[in-house]
């Protein structure tokens, strides 16, 4: 049986540091458009502009895959919600744990950029995720309780917000043992979030927040991940770098889309 629901899936690529300019521009021609999944891809910021020419009369969205929490100014190497705005940016993804762990970002610092980037008017999805020790020492709720409170504290209204569980262990590229998680353990985490979510901002926010996936999702494994009640789409890494890996995952959100 097929579970429709009524959140709009959300199928979104996350290039990370892949792709030169006219690679990005040739991926985004090759990436399926669709009515009833919002397809959004995340390409490196140079490609931003080139990128967003290419999606003129596109459905598909442009994400950024960080910013800084300020709208100029002396800050060497940073890049601005304003200037991503004007580049095409929608959304920006912020938390990923590359960010988090790679490059030490904080759960307070991440909280800074989340208030910014919707005081600017851009959509965050909101990364979350426990390491495979956290997991193995029984944390998993613990660590996504902690991350909700402090990424989201001081946020009032969650309309622009996405939420991206995506457990560290199940990243390719970031553990060597990755896979993806199960069906089991995916559904259950997102049911944490969202009773979470229900405490803090109450039912009808709960209900109407949209929780991606992201780790290893691939499309022998999209059925699976995507079917479940509380997952409503993807974050996907190594899989939207192609066309032929990617637009099948678009497929299937489509058939979990009313
Ligand atoms: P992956 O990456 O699909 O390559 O595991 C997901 C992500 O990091 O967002």
């Amino acid at each position: 049986m097929i579970i429709f629901t009524m959140r709009k899936m959300i199928i979104a690529g996350n290039w990370k540091m892949n792709k030169t300019i006219s690679e990005a521009v040739e991926l985004a021609r090759a990436i399926k458009q669709s009515e009833k999944v919002e397809v959004i891809i995340a390409p490196t910021f140079i490609a931003l502009d080139r990128v967003n020419c290419e999606l003129h009369y596109s459905t598909i969205m442009l994400a950024a895959q960080n910013m800084y929490f300020e709208d100029q100014g002396p800050y060497t190497g940073e890049v601005s919600p304003f200037m991503l705005k004007d580049a095409g940016c929608t959304h920006v993804i912020l938390g990923h744990s590359e960010r988090r762990h790679l490059l030490c970002e904080s759960n307070e610092l991440i909280n800074t950029k989340v208030k910014c980037a919707l005081k600017d008017d851009l959509k965050v999805i909101l990364c979350i995720g426990e390491t495979g020790e956290e997991r193995n020492s029984g944390r998993t709720n613990e660590i996504l309780e902690c991350q909700l409170k402090t990424d989201l504290k001081d946020v009032t209204d969650l309309n622009n917000v996405i939420i991206a569980y995506e457990p560290v262990w199940a990243i390719s590229g970031q553990d060597p043992n990755h896979k993806p998680a199960t069906p089991e353990d995916a559904e259950s985490a997102h049911q944490f979030i969202r009773s979470k979510i229900c405490e803090m901002y109450g039912e009808e926010t709960a209900k109407n927040l949209r929780i991606l996936y992201g780790g290893s999702v691939k499309p022998d494994n999209a059925e699976s991940l995507l079917s479940l009640e509380d997952v409503d789409g993807a974050l996907v890494g190594g899989a939207s770098l192609k066309p032929e890996t990617f637009n099948p995952l678009i497929d299937v959100a489509e058939k979990y889309s009313q």
